[in-house]
């Protein structure tokens, strides 16, 4: 089996090194049923040094690669172009594919499936939610014939480690950012970490899966962590929440589906409260099944590259036995729910003017838009204060407009972070 791979950074060097283990060569020619061949790694320089990776197998000529007889093309580079271009030219020439890019799965993933199918290939993307963690297969596979309502996790490292170095060390955000950077959990650009672009691209890749929704061409409900301040942080600490960025599907009603990817306040005793650093954490709840979780490394060149690895052997294994993988078709029934349509418990932070009757004004807002409020704590700074409320359950599209009237009054400096806050059972 001819292997090509496109991209030696993290996750490509970390496969580079794997694919080279004399340690792992018996399993991996036993998982394959045939020995593997890497015949080049195409990168962009090929004079940079990449400890671990042999220089001779470097070049820089992909379409070369990609013309080379391969049978099996791992693209690990990342984004929209020239990747989807790469993948595309190896689809039509029947070369199998691997990818751990999300935001092209997410962007073009069922047309690139409908081609790999249309040529006899495989296109397999194991890598692109979760890490290490094997959840694709298990929703693809495993679960197959369950009718699952939710899946619901911790699926960016990147965001997970930076709100835990806020939480757990008082660490600021950008310095937090800068060493999920440096230890490879980041996108290329972080704004798809921490604007939550990476998260809802794996929703949208998850709920395929799980609900037979598409798995492109609509956009889902998005809140990053950038507007998350350590003072939100330390309210959740004090009122037994921590902040957490969630995505989530799940099944509303017989048909309808909500998927968003959001930050919210999770309960000290939830499980997924205790999820750190970049570790993902993946709950399913099926019908028959019951709740079901899966946890381990979500980001990351040495745990990512061991989900790139399996689906290199699940390709090769097809092709010595001359099959593929058929796509699914998905749920033509099937109807997106809108994120306001939705009740939640809110958070909402309010900086505003000190002055008398300003509380009474803040407040009748939220009664104005049928926003009921469980607690209120206020600490005042100067000739400021801010004002933090827990709201009791309440219809999402109500608090943003609550939140939109809120910003209008000129005795609001600033309303920050509004977050969901979820119960033991939801989001
Ligand atoms: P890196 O930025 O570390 O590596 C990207 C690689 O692609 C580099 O080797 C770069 O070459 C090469 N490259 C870029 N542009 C081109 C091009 N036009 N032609 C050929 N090669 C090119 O990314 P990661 O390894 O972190 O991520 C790769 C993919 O894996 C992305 O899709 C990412 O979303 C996904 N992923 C990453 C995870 C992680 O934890 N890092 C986890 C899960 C998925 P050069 O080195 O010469 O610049
Ligand atoms: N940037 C991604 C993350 C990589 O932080 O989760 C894993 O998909």
């Amino acid at each position: 089996m001819r292997v090509g791979v496109i991209g030696a950074g993290f996750v490509g060097s970390a496969l580079v090194q794997l694919l080279s283990d004399p340690t792992r060569h018996h399993a991996i020619v036993d998982a394959a049923t045939a020995p593997l061949e890497l015949v080049g790694v195409a990168v962009r320089d090929v004079s940079k040094p990449r400890p671990g990776v042999d220089s001779r197998l470097l070049t820089a000529d992909v379409e070369g690669l990609i013309a080379s007889d391969l049978d099996v093309l791992v693209e690990v580079v990342g984004g929209i172009e020239p990747s989807r271009g790469y993948i595309t030219s190896a689809l039509r020439r029947g070369v199998s594919v691997v990818t751990a890019n999300k935001a092209l799965m997410a962007e073009s993933g069922t047309e690139l499936a409908q081609l790999a199918h249309k040529h006899g290939a495989d296109l397999f993307y194991e890598a692109s939610v979760g890490g290490a963690i094997p959840i694709l297969r298990a929703l693809r596979i495993s679960l197959a014939g369950e009718r699952i309502t939710r899946v619901m996790g911790i699926v960016n490292g990147t965001t997970n480690f930076i709100l835990t170095k806020m939480t757990n060390d008082g660490s600021d955000y950008e310095r937090a950012l800068a060493e999920a950077q440096a230890l490879g959990y980041a996108e290329a650009d972080p704004r798809a970490d921490v604007e939550g672009f990476d998260a809802a691209a794996k929703v949208q890749i998850l709920s395929s899966l799980a609900f037979g929704t598409s798995l492109c061409g609509e956009e889902i409900a998005r809140e990053g962590i950038t507007g998350i301040r350590s003072v939100d942080v330390e309210f959740a600490r004090r009122s037994g929440y921590v902040i957490k960025l969630l995505g989530v599907a799940e099944r509303v009603g017989p048909s309808g589906v909500s998927r968003r990817a959001h930050p919210a306040m999770v309960p000290l005793d939830h499980p997924l409260a205790s999820v750190a650093g970049a570790t993902n954490a993946v709950f399913v709840e099926g019908v028959r099944s019951g709740p079901l979780m899966w946890l381990g490394q979500g980001a990351g060149g040495e745990p990512t590259a061991t989900a790139v690895l399996g689906d290199v052997l699940d390709a090769a294994r097809n092709r010595v036995s001359g099959r593929h993988d058929a796509p699914f078709s998905g749920d033509p029934s099937l109807f997106a729910v809108e994120v306001g349509e939705l009740k939640s418990v809110f958070y909402l932070s309010v900086d505003v003017i000190d002055q008398p009757g300003v509380l009474a004004e803040v407040a009748g807002v939220f009664g104005r838009h049928d926003v009921s409020i469980q607690s209120m704590e206020q600490s005042g700074y100067g000739d400021e204060a801010r004002l933090s409320f827990l709201t009791h359950i309440a219809l999402s599209s109500d608090v943003s407009a609550t939140v939109e009237e809120l910003t209008s009054l000129k005795s609001v400096d600033s309303v920050g972070a509004c977050l969901r806050v979820i119960d033991r059972g939801g989001a």
